[in-house]
């Protein structure tokens, strides 16, 4: 491993291609999630207690995450039979803060060769050598990567913040504006810089825009006119 090339996948280059075993069914990444936005993400290990947390909390809000056409799609480097018998345990005994019943019905990747984790830069030797790390990939409708996140063993990952990027990522493309710092549906948002100052005076004095300075314009959108455009009904 110590001298193994491994590939780190960046932003704004397209998903890497692989075949994979899923718990439901054969898949063919990203092809098979053309025209949706998509959640690839890897846990350590089956029958572990952050990733019981994490898996239960996703699942649990699935449906919300496919309102605004995003799939999920889980990976570890453990083998299909044991990621059935662990999604099974979940369903059928785990009870954890009001959540109980959570049948995980997204695809769960069986990695055994860590081909596709180490495609996606998922093994990092520093961490583990043997498990992925906590990885995330949003890639968008054409199967271009817009956000990566990676979290150590240690850390669950917080999935109301990844709802806010997907809500975020598709507001900056349908109107072309940019996000702030902890941006929310119904905040403010930035328009992008003008590059000229003659452009920006005009646009300071423009009505529905606010000016903090010169490089920094913010305006309106609000919230259900996002919902509107992106939550499905
Ligand atoms: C966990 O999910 O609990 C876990 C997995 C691997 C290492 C540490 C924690």
């Amino acid at each position: 491993m110590e001298n193994e090339v491994m590939t780190m996948p960046r932003i704004g280059e397209k998903a890497p291609e692989f075949k994979a075993v899923t718990t439901q069914g054969n898949i063919e990444f990203p092809k098979d999630y053309e025209g949706s936005w998509v959640i690839l993400f890897s846990h350590p290990a089956d029958f572990t207690p952050v990733c019981t947390s994490e898996f239960m909390t996703f699942a649990t809000l699935e449906e919300k995450f496919n309102k605004a056409n995003c799939k999920l799609v889980g990976l570890s480097v453990d083998g299909l039979y044991s990621h059935i018998a662990w999604l099974r345990t979940i369903k059928e005994k785990i009870e954890y803060k009001g959540m109980k019943n959570v049948e995980v019905k997204f695809p769960l990747i069986e990695d055994i060769t860590m081909e596709v984790a180490k495609k996606y830069g998922m093994i990092q030797p520093g961490e583990s050598n043997t498990k992925a790390v906590r990885a995330v990939f949003v890639i968008d409708p054409k199967g271009i990567i817009r956000t990566i996140i990676y979290y150590p063993l240690s850390l669950g990952r917080n999935f109301d913040e990844l709802y806010r990027v997907i809500i975020a990522l598709q507001t900056a493309d349908e109107f072309s504006i940019a996000t702030p710092a902890d941006w929310r549906p119904g905040d403010e948002v930035i328009v992008p810089t003008a590059g000229s100052c003659g452009v920006a005076k005009d646009r300071m004095e423009s009505k529905d825009m606010k000016c903090y300075d010169w490089f920094f314009c913010t305006k309106n959108i609000s919230k259900e006119e996002i919902e509107n455009k992106i939550i499905k009904k």
